[in-house]
This record gives C-alpha cells, structure tokens and sequence, in this order.
C-alpha cells in the first residue's frame, strides 16, 4: 500500500487536543493541501479562515454548542480552527468545501496531527449574526458554512476505524 492510501485509511477523527499550538510550517503545509483540492469548474469556490485567537475560538464554540443544545465544547480544546466557507452562488459550493475538508483532515494527519470536522457552520453562517462577522473578516459575499476543521496535537489514543459495511460498494456487472 502507498502512504497516501495509508494515510487514508489511518486518520481517524481525534476529539481530545493538547492545548499547545500547532506548528504555523504545519499549518501552512496543511492549507496548501486544502487549496489544491479539486473544485467544480475549477472555480476555487471555497475559502478557508484560520482561527486561532482563542476568544473567537470560544465565542465560536459557545455558539457552535448552543445549535447543537449541548454546553461542551464541541471544538474539544483544539487550539485551531479552519473555518471552511464556500461562495453559494456556486452549484458545486458543498462538494468543494468538502473536498476542501477532507484535504485539510488527511494532511493533518500525514504530519502527525489530529483533526475532526466539526459541523454547523451552515447554520451558523446562514445567520445574521454570521454574515456580520464574515464582514469583519473581510469577507464580502455570499458564503455558506460548510465545516470547521479543528486541528491540534492528539491527546492520548484516537479510536480504531470502524469496520466498513459490508455493502458499501455495488459492482455492476
Ligand atoms: C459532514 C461531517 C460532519 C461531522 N461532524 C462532526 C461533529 O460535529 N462532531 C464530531 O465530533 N465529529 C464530527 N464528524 C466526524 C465523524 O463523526 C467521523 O468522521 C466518523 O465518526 C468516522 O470516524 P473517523 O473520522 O475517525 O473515521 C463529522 C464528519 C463529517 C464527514
């Protein structure tokens, strides 16, 4: 098996993080992975915003939480978040972003990181509340909430992959 199908199959979603920070070589490394994703048309719909003061990763958080009706943390202490956002006004907007997610997740992982897709950016980001800060962050436009892809060092063992079904592929003869 190559190490990228190794990779693929090894990474595993990690829900504990050590609160030290990331490497920003690593970080770099891992966004340049999320942009070459492929996009629909090559359009590059999706952008990522990087988070790491922790303020807004805890404002984020709380409000992440509360759509979800819980009050723990479901970032689970990772020191960085990537916000994974794409231009709506594409019709391939979801599949980019997610393509962009899944980039981003196996190349945390090929650098010994952990990572977890952490969903309910849409509904965040479909809010009022939302588009203000976008236009904070500078962001003009129309952009959905696709995922947030926390990333920190591993705190202690992530879980074995569940077994595949059975039936996941159908071979048509
Ligand atoms: C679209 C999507 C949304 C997800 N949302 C969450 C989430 O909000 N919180 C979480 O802990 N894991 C989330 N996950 C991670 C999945 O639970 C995880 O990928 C799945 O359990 C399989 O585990 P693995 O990633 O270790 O293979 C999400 C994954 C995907 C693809």
């Amino acid at each position: 098996m190559n190490d990228v199908i190794k990779a693929m199959l090894e990474r595993r979603s990690c829900r504990k993080y050590k609160p030290e920070q990331i490497k920003d070589e690593d970080l770099q490394q891992i966004l340049e992975a999320g942009k070459y994703a492929a996009t629909g048309h090559g359009w590059q719909s999706p952008k990522m915003v990087v988070i790491q003061n922790p303020e807004i990763i805890a404002k984020l958080s709380k409000w992440n939480a509360q759509i979800m009706g819980v009050k723990s943390d479901p970032f689970y202490g990772a020191p960085t978040v990537i916000l994974v956002l794409a231009d709506a006004t594409k019709p391939t907007a979801v599949q980019d972003g997610s393509l962009v997610m899944g980039n981003l997740m196996l190349a945390a992982h090929s650098l010994g990181l952990g990572s977890c897709w952490i969903n309910r950016a849409k509904e965040e980001f479909a809010t009022e509340e939302g588009k203000v800060l976008l236009k904070q962050w500078g962001i003009e436009g129309d952009y959905i909430g696709v995922g947030h892809c926390v990333l920190g060092y591993p705190d202690g063992n992530l879980p074995k992959a569940a077994p595949r079904k059975d039936d996941y592929v159908v071979t048509v003869k």
